[in-house]
């Protein structure tokens, strides 16, 4: 039976590191609050005019090194991305391009923090299926496109300039404080291949939608609703920046995480002590210690990254694999979980034989 192995993984993070304090320079926050209600302690952000496909096609062609293959190989790409370089066409097609690849199907899915589950589960699909033997999956973003700042903010708070913000400028920072803090950029790549080997690849995917919440976390403008699709009272109102009921999706990530999780440990009948490496979804460290308690995993099979990176949405398990598998954490024969939850609400629990 053919099944889909991930062959190798590769990572990109922006070169500009920008610490809490950093930002408590333009708008109302801490770096003590931010660290204790969220566990991040600094993130990276692309320089103006990288897209996410440039992060991609850099985390692609480490992925790529690290499987042992070349670009010609690669016969599907999934790109998971909610910050596209352009509205339309995807990011996919400008990966191809940028990397040269052959003239192959690719696909641009938007499941947002659970885009890298649903693209495993489609490079999976498609392996089973004989249609793909070679597939580049991407989870890639670009968040400082949504962050409120000026370009005089940016400046000051980069240490770049004098100018501080103006007290309305400051309260304007401060209205979406609860969300920027939380975000970073980065790019991750994993190569996914068939494979006749038995016991080895994606054991199960179970993934999950519910759109009934959707207005928990989304972004009510710049969308084909209202005409013209983007305007400058949208802009006034911030309708460009994500509406997030923190609480709200806290609630909901937690509960769904620790279910999705016992469902498909239960249904592949697999321990918690199987496991070898459990990767979650990095969107707040208190949301994953909570899930991890629940489900009785100990410290040493969690990894974390958030407190260096915030929460790069469909970038965090990827690039969880990468610093794992380059610090030696995922070797042949281990049993990985991955589980995560974002907007949509999309959620979903993978198990991976190494
Ligand atoms: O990838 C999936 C997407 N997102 C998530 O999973 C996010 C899930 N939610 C969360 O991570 C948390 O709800 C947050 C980190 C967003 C917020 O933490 P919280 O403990 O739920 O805080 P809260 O929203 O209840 O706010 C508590 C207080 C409020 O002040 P008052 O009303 O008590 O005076 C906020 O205004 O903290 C204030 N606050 C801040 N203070 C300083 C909110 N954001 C900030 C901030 N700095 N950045």
């Amino acid at each position: 039976m053919t099944r889909a192995v991930i062959a190798g993984s590769g990572s990109e993070i922006p070169p500009t590191r920008v610490s809490n304090a950093m930002l408590a320079r333009v708008m109302d926050t801490s770096d003590e609050w931010i660290r204790e209600r969220s566990g991040v302690e600094a993130r990276h952000y692309v320089e103006r005019g990288t897209g996410t496909s440039d992060l991609g096609v850099v985390a692609a062609r480490r992925a790529i090194d690290h499987a042992g293959i070349t670009p010609a190989d690669i016969d599907l790409v999934v790109f998971a991305t909610m910050t596209p370089d352009h509205f339309f066409p995807g990011a996919g097609a400008l990966l191809q391009a940028k990397l040269g690849l052959r003239e192959v199907p690719c696909f641009d899915i938007r499941q947002q923090c659970v885009g890298f589950l649903y693209g495993l589960q489609l490079a999976d699909a498609q392996i089973r299926a004989g249609l793909a033997r070679t597939v580049l999956l991407v989870g890639a973003e670009i968040h400082t496109g949504f962050m409120p700042w000026t370009a005089t903010n940016w400046e000051y708070m980069l240490g770049r300039g004098d100018v501080p913000p103006t007290p309305e400028e400051f309260a304007w920072n401060t209205r979406f404080r609860h969300l920027t803090v939380l975000f970073g950029d980065a790019g991750a790549a994993v190569v996914v291949r068939a494979t006749e080997e038995p016991r080895r690849g994606v054991v199960d995917s179970l993934l999950h939608t519910s759109g009934a919440e959707y207005d928990k976390l989304y972004v009510p403008g710049t969308g084909f609703k209202h005409r013209p699709y983007t305007d400058p009272e949208q802009f006034k109102r911030g309708d460009h920046i994500p509406v997030m009921d923190g609480r709200a999706v806290f609630k909901m990530a937690t509960t769904s995480m620790i279910a999705a999780s016992q469902e498909v440990l239960t249904r592949n009948e697999v321990r918690i002590d199987e496991l070898s490496l459990v990767l979650m979804h990095q969107a707040n460290k208190r949301i994953n210690e909570y899930c991890q308690k629940a489900l009785g995993i100990p410290d040493s099979k969690v990894l974390h990254n958030i407190e260096r990176y915030g929460n790069t949405t469909a970038a965090t398990i990827p690039l969880l694999w990468d610093e794992a598998a380059r610090a030696g954490r995922v070797t042949a024969g281990d049993l990985v979980l991955l589980v995560a939850f974002g907007a949509g609400m999309n959620w979903g629990a993978t198990l991976v034989r190494v």
